[in-house]
């Protein structure tokens, strides 16, 4: 399996455009750019496949060769998107994808639901391409190139346009498994907390691609004055969960989604370095 880490920071990305925060300053001056958090994954290097969509995607595809189109005119290796919710952030670049003759979106009914209602880019983006949709339950999905996707449930929060939508699986972790190599991927870009499902999840995974927005519970309010904590945000922060990193000498752990009042985003590490903070473009096998 091949992975790409297409972006690696929260919402907004860093620096984001309208901030002056301590965060954001320290980015632009040590010229540190980070896009939307969003991954690419591939079984075979021909069919590749999204985990969400960010608003950055159209820099994030430019800049990646191996999603590069061809080798007819309006051929592309892109053929679909599986989202770990609904949020804006993961959601925003499936706009871009308009051009594509066809995609498959996969995601938890209530974030399809979603995007047929509040933000309703599956009506808008099927009057441009031909669209796919796929509720994924418990169980595993078929990838086009040989890859096998599950899906389990971590968290309940729902974007800010879509309260008062019904249902309980509003955020998703993905693993992502090469059944030729035995590579095995997790992604959990929004994690609120280290439970034994999750766990089970990533048992065997050779990589876990793991939410890093915050460093500290109270870091909103120690870096702005105010603001919820991480927790109550649906994001374990890396002082709780790094601690929590299971010692297991063949699995990679990367912090993705960093905040911009994220000091590890700026420094590309962790207090403890049992983790890494990779870079935008980051690529491995697996
Ligand atoms: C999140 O990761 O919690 C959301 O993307 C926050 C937001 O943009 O509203
Ligand atoms: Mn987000
Ligand atoms: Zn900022």
């Amino acid at each position: 399996m091949r992975v790409r880490l297409l972006g690696t920071a929260a919402g907004g990305g860093l620096p984001q455009w309208n901030c002056a925060c301590d965060g954001c300053a320290r980015a632009r001056a040590a010229g540190v750019n980070r896009t939307q958090d969003c991954v690419a994954v591939s079984g075979d290097g021909r069919a590749w496949f999204l985990l969400n969509a960010s608003p950055d995607l159209r820099t994030q595809l430019a800049a990646a060769p191996e999603l590069a189109p061809g080798p007819g005119r309006r051929d592309t290796p892109l053929r679909g998107v599986l989202l770990s919710t609904a949020e804006l952030d993961h959601t925003l670049g499936l706009l871009t994808l308009r051009e594509a003759s066809a995609l498959t979106l996969y995601g938890s009914s209530c974030v399809l639901d979603a995007l047929a209602g509040p933000f309703p880019v599956r009506p808008l983006l099927a009057r441009y391409t031909t669209l796919h949709c796929a509720a994924v339950g418990g169980g595993e999905i078929d990838l086009d190139g040989g890859l096998r996707a599950r899906a389990l449930t971590v968290g309940s929060k729902r974007p800010r346009y879509a309260e008062g939508l019904p249902g309980d699986d509003w955020v998703l972790a993905y693993r992502v498994h090469d059944p030729h190599t035995g590579g095995v991927l997790v992604y959990a870009p929004c994690l609120p907390a280290w439970s034994s499902a999750f766990e089970e999840l990533t048992a065997d995974a050779g990589c876990v691609v793991l939410d890093g927005t915050f460093l500290h519970d109270d870091e909103l309010r120690r870096s702005t004055g105010g603001g919820g904590t991480a927790t109550s945000m649906g994001h374990l922060p890396i002082e709780v969960s790094e601690p929590l990193l299971p010692r297991r000498p063949a699995t990679r752990y990367m912090y993705t989604h960093l905040n911009n009042t994220n000091p590890a985003a700026v420094a590309g590490t962790t207090p403890r370095s049992a983790a890494e903070v990779p870079a935008d473009g980051a690529s491995f096998e697996l």
